[in-house]
């Protein structure tokens, strides 16, 4: 099988790349990342020497480099790139909207020239606006975006829709809840959490701290991601979720605590303009149909990426310095 992965460098698709290279003697995978600030070559050094791996720097929303790609007639699509942090998308949507709309408009189109037989979008539970202290999402529910990067992620899985409508385009959609896990960019609450302890840095918590988001192990998306795209059906939406709530701060508390630091660490921050209460997905759709159900519970995957964070400083030091640090003092700076 020939996979065609998009935003391969960043936290997930470098997750998804290794764990089917892996597992999979007879998949190859060409990689396509623009590099951005959250793609990182490094996240792939486990793989880079393979036959079966080949990673080209470019850009989904350039059409030659897509239909190049294209043109070798991969079997799917994975397409993983985006912007994916809502802070950044309030200081500057622009690029959300370009990537993560006009890219998979690229993609799409790619896909219908060159007769690609599947396209799998990797969208979010954030498309569908946020809960109160009750209920879940469901795949039915109605897309109800809150911030400038989860309606662009919307905007996308309404395209991908119409592609299937209109075109006949073979594409599933998965829409996972939040991540966590190895190679996680330190802008996100977990791995941001984790390196400030480490460094004794203040630890900003937004609002009350009572937000409370769905947690899953990046490895369990990634299988759910591969179940997917190998038995969905066409046109079919699939949630994601680990069925693990837990509120910001508690998560909060639980990294300082583990890593022996003390709560005074801890500073309540200026809330996020529009920041979605609570997340829950029901994911008993993909368990049912697929069969795919999660395998890491909270508190080790949790133990597992904390030890991860100390023992990679290195990878995330480098990261938090440079384009990080003007991105930090401009998002905390004020707050
Ligand atoms: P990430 O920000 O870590 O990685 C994104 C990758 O895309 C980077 O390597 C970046 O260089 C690349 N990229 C950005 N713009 C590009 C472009 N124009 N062309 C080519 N490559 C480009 O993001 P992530 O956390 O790995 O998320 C991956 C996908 O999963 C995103 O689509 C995101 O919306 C979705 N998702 C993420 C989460 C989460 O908790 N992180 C949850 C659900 C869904
Ligand atoms: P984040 O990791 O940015 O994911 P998302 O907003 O996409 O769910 O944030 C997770 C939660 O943590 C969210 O409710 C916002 C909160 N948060 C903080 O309280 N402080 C922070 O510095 C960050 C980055 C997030």
């Amino acid at each position: 099988m020939k996979i065609l992965v998009t935003g391969g460098c960043g936290f997930i698709g470098s997750n998804f790349i290794i764990y089917m290279l892996e597992t999979y003697t007879d998949v190859e995978i060409v990689n396509i990342d623009l590099l951005t600030y959250a793609g990182n070559l490094e996240n792939l050094k486990s793989v880079e020497q393979s036959t079966r791996y080949r990673f080209v720097k470019g850009d989904i929303t350039d059409r030659d480099i897509v239909r190049l790609l294209a043109s070798e007639k991969p079997d799917v699509i994975v397409n993983f790139a985006a912007e994916s942090h809502v802070d950044r998308s309030i200081i500057d949507p622009s690029a959300f909207i370009k990537t993560n709309i006009l890219g998979v408009q690229v993609l799409l189109d790619a896909c219908r020239e060159f007769g690609i037989p599947r396209f799998v979008q990797i969208s979010t539970d954030e498309v569908y606006g946020s809960l109160g202290p009750e209920g879940s999402f469901s795949e039915t529910n109605p897309l109800e975006p809150n911030s400038p990067y989860s309606a662009s992620k919307a905007s996308a899985d309404l395209l991908v829709h119409a592609y299937f409508k209109t075109f006949n385009l073979n594409v599933v959609i998965t829409r996972c809840s939040n991540n966590y896990g190895p190679y996680q960019f330190p802008e996100k609450l977990i791995p941001l959490m984790i390196t400030n302890a480490l460094e004794d840095k203040d630890l900003p918590v937004y609002g009350d701290g009572l937000n409370v988001r769905d947690w899953i192990h990046v490895l369990d998306h990634c299988k759910a991601v591969n179940t997917v795209m190998r038995h969905g059906v066409a046109g079919q939406v699939y949630n994601i979720g680990g069925r693990c709530e837990y509120c910001n701060i508690d998560i909060v508390k639980l990294i300082v605590n583990k890593l022996g630091k003390s709560e005074s660490l801890i500073k309540f921050v200026k809330d996020r303009p529009g920041h979605d209460r609570r997340y829950c997905m029901n994911a008993d759709k993909l368990t049912s149909e697929l069969g795919w159900s999660p395998e890491i519970s909270f508190p080790d995957g949790i133990e597992q990426t904390i030890n991860w964070y100390l023992e990679n400083q290195a990878w995330w030091e480098r990261i938090k310095t440079g384009e990080y640090l003007k991105y930090y003092d401009t998002w905390y700076g004020e707050r």
